[in-house]
Parts: structure tokens; sequence; C-alpha cells
């Protein structure tokens, strides 16, 4: 009996031993590989790792970091070992020179819930193939035919707000929502596009709550039912088109053409997750710029002035009241909305880093970035980092009238994933301060301080305000 227990006092030693021991055996297996080491950093707290203090700490996080251990650090984030990197060079290399040993990745929430199929987290040569037909929608030639009707929306959606109080993000959510529509599920009958609408807005709302799966959770009903739903509908939009015979120009008519190297089409699912991430990725990021836009034109009247001055130039030189914009207009009539943009994108850092995956044992500057790690490209800390923008905090568009220095200024990524859709973005919100500054004037409403990361970076509270149409008495003209 008693050497019984001897036995099994033993082992079990034996096993806690190990089981200690394991995380220290692997950190010394890794940093004897090829006699690298591991970038400085903490690893944080077992399990949790660091999450909590990125999510309380923010821009503060990599600050902090960075001023200890440099511009390369390890951490442990949403789970997994990871390292980031506030450095332009390190930026480059990973998005730019390496991209085959850095496979781009989403947050695990969004993987989970829009999808894991999507080509940007696929193989380099898949990608890169799906990649170049997706391009053909959002490819400026293609988006100027579309300017009416983006135009469309715009004032629609502005006609709306006429005399009310609104909350600028969530109608921005749905504008954004219905421009990426045309361009990813353009042609479908009108109940299945209005429902996946709905869907959609439904299951990107699950991507912003805390990811408790319990029944009654915000992040259940959209795994459960939004996804569900929105993939029927996708199911049916597609059998439709499949009746009707018709090429259809648009993302959904492309993902249903396309063959692989082998000759094999994309499954149902694969068709699905591309389609919806797409509409995640188009969505919430334009929808947080164009708040975020407005949130600095209302802080600075002065530049509100000049913003409206510049639309005012391009709406004199029209005949009529009712001439749509052009594509000319836009191109070269608005350098200082185009300014304001860049510098709303720098300083609200909507999209915080770029994401990837180590593929394989990577060697950077005598650092290991070791297998199935990952990389957090932080572009945020570059944006607001004095060594390469004077007063970062400060909300100055004149600093684009001269080009920042290389791969300084990324707020579309960079290299193989550069954003797909930074023209539309743009163009979508040109068109928008276009009409918004000439027509209305506005005054926020309530605490407009302070802002979340929904994983998007945007103001707290959506920042509502009061809109009426401008007088002759707002500023010169109208
Ligand atoms: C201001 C708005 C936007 C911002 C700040 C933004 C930002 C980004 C960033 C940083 C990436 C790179 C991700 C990475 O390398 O891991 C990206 C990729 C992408 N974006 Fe955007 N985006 C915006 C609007 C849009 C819109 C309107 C669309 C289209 C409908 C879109 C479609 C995409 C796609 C498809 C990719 C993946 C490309 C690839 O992996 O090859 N984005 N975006
Ligand atoms: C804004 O930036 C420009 C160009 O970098 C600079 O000349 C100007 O002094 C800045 N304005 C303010 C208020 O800091």
């Amino acid at each position: 009996m008693e050497k019984e227990g001897q036995v099994v006092w033993v082992v079990v030693s034996l096993v806690v031993a190990t089981a200690l021991m394991l995380p220290l055996l692997h950190r010394l297996r890794l940093s004897s590989r090829r006699g690298l080491r591991l970038p400085p950093g903490s690893m944080g707290l077992f399990f949790f790792g660091e999450s909590l203090s990125l999510k309380c700490q923010r821009m503060n996080f990599y600050t902090s970091r960075e001023k200890r251990y440099g511009k390369v650090f390890k951490t442990h984030l949403f789970g997994h070992p990871s390292i980031v990197i506030t450095s332009p060079d390190a930026a480059q290399f990973v998005l730019l020179e390496q991209p085959a040993r850095f496979k781009q990745r989403g947050l695990p929430i969004i993987e989970k819930l829009v999808g894991d199929l999507f080509f940007g987290y696929q193989t380099q040569r898949k990608h890169a193939r799906l990649r170049k037909f997706m391009h053909g929608p959002l490819l400026p030639e293609t988006l100027e035919n579309s300017i009416s009707d983006i135009e469309a929306l715009a004032t629609s959606m502005l006609h709306s707000w006429e005399l009310k109080t609104i909350n600028i993000l969530e109608e921005a959510k749905h504008y954004a929502l219905k421009v990426a529509m045309e361009y990813v599920v353009g042609a479908a009958p009108h109940y299945e596009k209005e429902e996946l609408t709905k869907a959609c807005e439904h299951l990107i709302r699950g991507v912003s709550s805390i990811p408790v799966n319990i029944p009654g959770t915000h992040y259940h009903k959209a795994l459960k039912d939004s996804k569900k739903k929105a993939c029927a509908l996708l199911e049916n939009i597609v059998s439709w088109r499949q009746l009707e015979k018709r090429p259809h120009g648009d993302i959904l008519g492309i993902l249903m053409d396309t063959q692989d190297e082998d000759g094999c089409k994309l499954t149902p699912n694969e068709i699905h997750d591309n389609v919806l991430t797409l509409l995640y990725l188009g969505h919430d990021t334009a929808a947080a710029a164009l708040t975020w836009a407005v949130k600095y034109l209302t802080d600075n009247p002065k530049l509100l002035e000049d913003v409206t001055a510049e639309h005012e130039t391009i709406r004199q030189k029209k005949t009529s009241q009712d001439e749509t914009l052009m594509w000319s207009d836009i191109k070269d009539q608005m350098p200082l909305s185009i300014r304001v943009i860049k510098e709303t994108l720098r300083i609200a850092n909507i999209v915080e880093f770029c994401y990837r995956e180590v593929v394989e044992d990577v060697e950077y500057k005598g650092y290991l970035f070791p297998k199935g790690w990952r990389i957090l490209v932080a572009h945020s800390a570059v944006h607001s980092n004095s060594e390469y923008y004077t007063n970062p905090g400060e909300f100055n568009s004149s600093r684009f009238k001269i080009a920042p220095k290389p791969y300084t200024y990324t707020p579309f990524g960079n290299g193989a994933h550069v954003c797909l859709g930074r023209e539309l973005a743009n163009l979508e919100l040109l068109i928008f301060l276009h009409h918004f500054t000439l027509n209305y004037r506005w005054e926020s409403i309530g605490d407009t301080d302070g802002s979340e990361y929904a994983p998007i970076h945007v103001p707290k509270g959506g920042f509502p305000i009061a809109v009426r149409r401008r007088s002759m008495t707002d500023g010169k003209g109208s």
C-alpha cells in the first residue's frame, strides 16, 4: 500500500515538475535555434498574457514597452505568443519583403464570426491569384462609373438627418455597408439584398461584443442566427444568378467564376466567408473614418470653413445645382479635403495594427520570430511617434503638404495585403464631405471625448450631433 502511494506521489511530482518546466524548456529550445534570441519583452500573466494591459493602456501600451524594450518586443496577446513591431523598417520587412513567411490572420473573434476561409488568410499563391481578380470592381476606372450611385446614397442619408439628432457612427455604418454592398453583391433580388444587409449588420455587431458563447449574448446570436441567415441568403442569391446565367461584374460574380490552378471552383463556404469578410472590412472601417472626420471638423471651426470653401468653389463651377460630381472634381479639386482625410486616418488609427502568423522560423536582425507566433505590425504606434511626426497628438492637415517619410504612413497597411478598398473608402468619404459641408451645419451633443476599440477604433458613443440645413448666416455665401 505504502509503496503504491509513493509511486503515485513520485509520478504526480514528475508531472507537475514537467508542466512547470515546459515553458522554460520551450524558451530554451527556441533560443538555441541557430543561436538566435527572442526579442525582449514580457509575456504577462499566464493565460491572459498582456491582452488586459493592451485593453486598458492602448497607445500607452506601445509607447511604454517601446521605451523599455525597443521597437521589436515580445508579448502575449489574444491567446498567442506575439511580437509587436513599432518600427517602419521592421514593418517593411514583414509586410513587403517576406510576405510568404508571414501569413495574414484576422483577430480570433473576426475569424470565428465572419469566417476563416477569407482569401487573405490563404497561402501566398492562392491569395495573389484571387486578389488580382477581386481588384477589378474596386479599381479607380470602375469606381468612376459609380460616383453618382454613391452620391445618391449620401444625399438621401443626409436628407434624413435634417432637424434631427443622429448618431453619426450608426448612420455611417448603414451608408458604408450600402456602398460596399454594391461592389460585393451588386445584382440580387431586392428582398434577399435587404435581408442580407440586415443579417450582416447583426453579424458585424457580434464582432464588437464580448465573445461569450452562451444563449442570450450578442455573440451567441451573431454566431448562431446571423451567420446562418446570411449564408442562406447568399445561397439564394447564388442560385438566382445561376438561373439567370448572366455575368455580373461584382465581387460575388468573380468569386462564383474563379477557379484555382487545378480548375477547382470555390466551395460555397469559401464564397460565404469571402463575401462576409469583405463586407465587414468595407463597413466598420469606412464608418469609423467618416465619424472621426466629422469630429475633427467639429473641433476645428476654421478648418470646417476652409473645407466648405473648397467645396463651394467646385459647386460654383457647375452650371446647375443638380449636376453631379465628376471624377476630376474629386481627384483634382479637393486637395484640402484629401489632406483632412489623411490626417484623420493618421491620428485616429482606425485599424490599430496588421496581424500576421509566422509560417516558418524567421530571423530578423539577430532576433528569432518563431514559427506559430503572431506578429502585430502596429502602424498606429508609428503614426503617433514624434520621431516621424512633429506634435503627433495634434490634428494638423497641413503636415500632408509634404509627403511623409517612407513607410511611416500606412493606415491601409502595405505590401501584398494593402487595403483593396482604399480608393473606394476615399471616394465615399469625399462625396459625403462635399454634400455635408456645403448643405448642413451641426452641433455635437453630450460628452464627445473618449474612444473605444470595437475592435475598430471609434469615438465613444458614436458622436451624436443635431443637424440642420446650412443657412446664409453660416459662414459666407451658400
Ligand atoms: C478608411 C477605411 C479603411 C481602412 C482604414 C482600411 C484598412 C485596411 C488595412 C490596414 C488593411 C491591411 C490588413 C493587413 O495587412 O493585415 C486592409 C485590407 C483590406 N481592406 Fe481595407 N480599410 C478601409 C476600407 C476598406 C473598404 C471600403 C474595403 C472594401 C470594400 C476594404 C477592403 C479590404 C480588403 C479586401 C483587404 C484585404 C486585402 C488583402 O488581404 O489582400 N477596406 N484594410
Ligand atoms: C502644421 O504643420 C505645418 C507643416 O508641417 C507647420 O508649418 C505648422 O506650423 C503646423 N501648425 C501648427 C498649428 O502646429
